[in-house]
């Protein structure tokens, strides 16, 4: 008998439930892929009854998801949610979680699944919870944990937040998610690369000349005064998107096209990254602030916390080295865009002085597509390059 998967959202009044998680749940349920055996219990601190939680669900699907609401649908879909009150920073509420999940099912009979949507100080307290109150995984219970970034702040408190949940989720059983991933154009990437004569062999650094990675948003940063402040824009996007991009353009072809084969190819990438040095930070880095940052609530008046980054990287290896990544983000800036531009290198002796390097140009939001660009002639009784 196939199990019931339950999905357990804690911070389901959150701007990642609303904006992303239902949405894409939804979505999976108008393209049939969403199994009737599944539920969403939304865990929130609010209170609310069900049919308040659903009603404002419906409005973020409708702003938010790629299908509208078809009202036949959305009802068999709001079948599957119960907003259950507690309050994860109470530890005594996990007895309300954990009472409402046996009455549920069998534990064999159920797959559950624990989708921290949370702010990132709240990680640790809740796997640790889950295991106080014996909803940790355990020989014939293993239920699987997701976390958002940013796993950590530095690379102490990484270690030390994964040590935490590796005493309650084996690493099977621990998904660090990245939504960006799932974009079309990024698992483009590989297919683009690892299948096309006419880009395999000319991926390095004999014939390209730089990599450049721009993510730009014309928004600020909101109502997440709290968060940015204490990340930043390069914790919050370069350390885990961007690297991400960088990683799937560098790597080698994984042995297969198995999961732990790409992790160990970008992991590789990753490690022969040239750590900066005071130098490089002179010289290859420029953080700034956006004008109105310091007026956004929750941000200090004298905060220095960076808004925008652009930055040149090298990795140290044998394809790659002394090309640079170049990589800027930033928010409040004048268009929404995330590209990666491979730049080629000129052909030496190039019989036409005015032809241009080749580009090829992934775009990955808001327009999705692969572009190439190449020299041709002018129309008519010219050598002219267009
Ligand atoms: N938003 C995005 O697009 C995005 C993208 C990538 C990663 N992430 C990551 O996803 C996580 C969530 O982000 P978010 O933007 O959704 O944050 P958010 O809007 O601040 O949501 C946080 C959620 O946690 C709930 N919460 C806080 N304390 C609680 C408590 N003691 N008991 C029960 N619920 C409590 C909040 O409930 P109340 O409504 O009652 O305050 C809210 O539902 C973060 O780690 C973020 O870095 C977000």
């Amino acid at each position: 008998m196939s199990k019931t998967i339950s999905i357990v959202i804690f911070g389901s009044t959150g701007d990642l439930t609303h904006r992303k998680l239902i949405p894409a749940l939804y979505n999976l349920e108008v393209e049939g892929n969403l199994p009737d055996k599944v539920n969403i219990i939304a865990v929130g601190r609010r209170d609310y009854n069900d049919e308040i939680y659903i009603e404002q669900l419906k409005n973020s699907v409708n702003e938010f998801s790629r299908f509208k609401i078809n009202e036949s649908l959305w009802d068999k879909f709001k079948t599957r949610i119960k907003y259950l009150k507690m309050n994860y920073s109470v530890n005594e509420d996990f007895k309300i979680l954990k009472s409402y999940l046996d009455n549920l099912n069998s534990k064999e009979n159920n797959q559950y699944i624990y989708y921290l949507a949370v702010s990132p100080e709240h990680f640790e307290p809740i796997v640790t919870n889950l295991k106080e109150y014996g909803l940790g995984e355990m020989p014939n219970f293993h239920p699987r944990l997701v976390i958002e970034k940013p796993f950590g702040s530095n690379l102490e408190t990484a270690k030390l937040l994964n040590e935490r949940i590796v005493q309650v989720f084996s690493e099977e059983n621990t998904y660090r998610i990245d939504h960006y991933l799932g974009k079309e154009m990024l698992q483009n990437i590989m297919v683009i690369r690892f299948s096309n004569l006419m880009f395999e062999p000319l991926w390095n650094n004999k014939y390209i000349e730089r990599v450049v990675i721009n993510s730009s948003e014309t928004i600020g940063i909101g109502t997440r005064g709290n968060y940015f402040e204490n990340f930043g824009i390069i914790r919050d996007m370069v350390q885990s998107h961007l690297l991400q991009l960088v990683s799937l353009i560098a790597m080698e072809k994984p042995k297969t096209l198995n999961t732990n084969d790409i992790r160990d190819e970008k992991i590789k990438v990753l490690k022969a990254l040239k750590p900066f040095t005071k130098e490089d930070f002179k010289n290859n880095v420029v953080r700034g602030q956006y004008e109105s940052y310091r007026n956004e609530p929750n941000v200090d008046k004298a905060s220095t916390t960076e808004t925008f980054v652009a930055l040149k990287a090298y990795i140290d290896n044998d394809r790659w080295r002394g090309v640079p990544f170049i990589i800027r983000t930033g928010k409040k800036l004048a268009r929404k865009s995330t590209e990666i531009i491979i730049e080629f290198k000129q052909i030496e002796n190039n019989l036409y002085n005015t032809a241009e390097k080749n580009v090829l140009v992934f775009k990955i939001q808001p327009e999705e597509g692969v572009f190439v660009s190449f020299n041709t002639k002018k129309v008519g009784n010219t050598t002219d390059l267009v």
